[in-house]
């Protein structure tokens, strides 16, 4: 059984299609017309998902999740999937603010609905599915020593890799001004971010769990915010216990960060297992990878601790892998083929290669870089200590 559904629709041939399309997946379902049947039945039915149409007659969606959201336990949320009837984004903030995960404006196609479900039912049982055993909690740190170097396309894409393998993925864009997650996963604005995390009182898991965004590959987000002046409200021990409760929760943290030294980036790149530092092969950017190779060494970082990744490897610039390495005196770990119509087009369709086109040149390479990291031996993280920021 693929779990229990409650369904609350007046509309009864609304109600027919979703029972018919929810039943054909091996989802239970149970229906409600209204709000109180709607409460009755969340409290007796202890559902696995609510789909809740916005515009119920008497007490509306908007009502019912905010009354569920204020009665519910700690520890307990039930995601919430808000059925909208317009495009018109004040319904969607208002049904995010009542307490709503995700929105579907009508008419959707039942595979969008179907995915989106699927992502939203794993993210709240993350956890509870993996007893025996416990996340690795491994924080990876992508790194641009370069602006444009592919840092963002890399980490995207190597989170739904690493997700493809089984694992647990949170992806976190550290590029608190101007992250562009919502952009290369097609995602508005509306979509809350790290900034709902840090206005709260306490971190928790249970806080983390209803900010973050489930992408349709089913890797979890927490979005930079949506504008840029909001991003000075995120301090580096905000950072610091951020990490530290997802690494709590999911095999894989994957930080995309840029090229800044600054205090935030610097928590980011302290706390991580790993610094995959992103590069190409041209003169500015090795110049950039020396002077950060340098920067590690004062911090006291491990050697071993910093790998180097070159992106679009086999690019001609005039400088081949041998020489890059021999400039930097380090080896360079990992390539990542050149393809650039296979990248732009993503970015542009808002569709990660890794989750449209796995089986493309890009979509190999990334899927042999994931596999590559996600083999190498996990080191213990005794900077994620409560208390250890610095
Ligand atoms: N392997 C690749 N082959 C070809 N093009 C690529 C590759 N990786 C990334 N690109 C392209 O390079 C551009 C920059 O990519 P991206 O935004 O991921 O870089 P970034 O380092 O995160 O940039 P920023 O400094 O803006 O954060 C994009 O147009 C992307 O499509
Ligand atoms: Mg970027």
């Amino acid at each position: 059984m693929a779990g229990k559904v409650l369904v609350v629709d007046d509309d009864a041939g609304v109600q027919r299609l979703l029972q018919q399309t929810l039943r054909a997946e091996g989802y239970e379902v149970v229906l409600a017309t209204e709000a109180a049947e709607a409460l009755r039945l969340w409290q007796s039915e202890s559902p696995s998902l609510l789909l809740l149409d916005a515009t119920l007659p008497g007490v509306d969606g908007y009502d019912v999740a905010a009354r569920i959201r204020g009665a519910e336990t700690a520890g307990k949320h039930v995601p919430i999937i808000m059925l909208t009837s317009d495009r018109d984004v004040s319904q969607k903030v208002r049904a995010l603010r009542a307490g709503a995960d995700d929105y579907l404006v009508k008419p959707f196609h039942p595979a969008e609905l179907l995915a989106r479900m699927k992502a939203l039912i794993a993210r709240f049982a993350a956890g509870e599915s993996l007893v025996g055993r416990p996340p690795m909690g491994r924080v990876h740190a992508y790194y641009g020593a370069k602006g444009g170097v592919g840092t963002t396309t890399i980490a995207i894409n190597t989170a739904i890799a690493l997700h493809s393998l089984d694992r647990s993925v949170v992806l976190v864009d550290g590029n608190l001004q101007f992250g562009d997650h919502r952009v290369f996963m097609d995602l508005a604005n509306d979509r809350k971010s790290i900034v709902d995390a840090v206005n709260a009182p306490t971190m928790d898991s249970d806080l983390l769990k209803g900010v973050l965004q489930t992408h349709e590959s089913g890797v979890d987000l927490l979005l930079a915010p949506p504008s840029p002046e909001s991003a000075d409200l995120v301090t580096p021990a905000h950072m610091h216990e951020i990490l530290r409760v997802l690494a709590s929760m999911y095999d894989y943290v994957v930080v995309d960060i840029d090229k800044r030294l600054d205090e935030i980036n610097l928590m980011v790149l302290d706390v991580a297992e790993t610094i995959f530092a992103v590069m190409t092969a041209d003169l500015s950017c090795l110049k950039n990878v020396r002077l950060v190779l340098g920067t590690m060494g004062h911090l006291g970082y491990a050697s071993g601790k910093l790998k180097l990744v070159l992106n679009r490897s086999n690019a001609y610039t005039g400088i081949n892998v041998k020489s890059a390495e021999g400039a930097l005196r380090q080896p360079i770990e990992y390539q990542i083929v050149n393809e650039y119509r296979g990248a732009i087009s993503a970015l542009n369709t808002g569709a990660p290669f890794m989750a449209a086109k796995a089986d493309s040149v890009l979509g190999r390479s990334v899927m042999d870089f994931a596999r590559d990291i996600d083999k190498a031996p996990a080191v213990s993280l005794a900077q994620l200590q409560p208390g250890t920021a610095r």
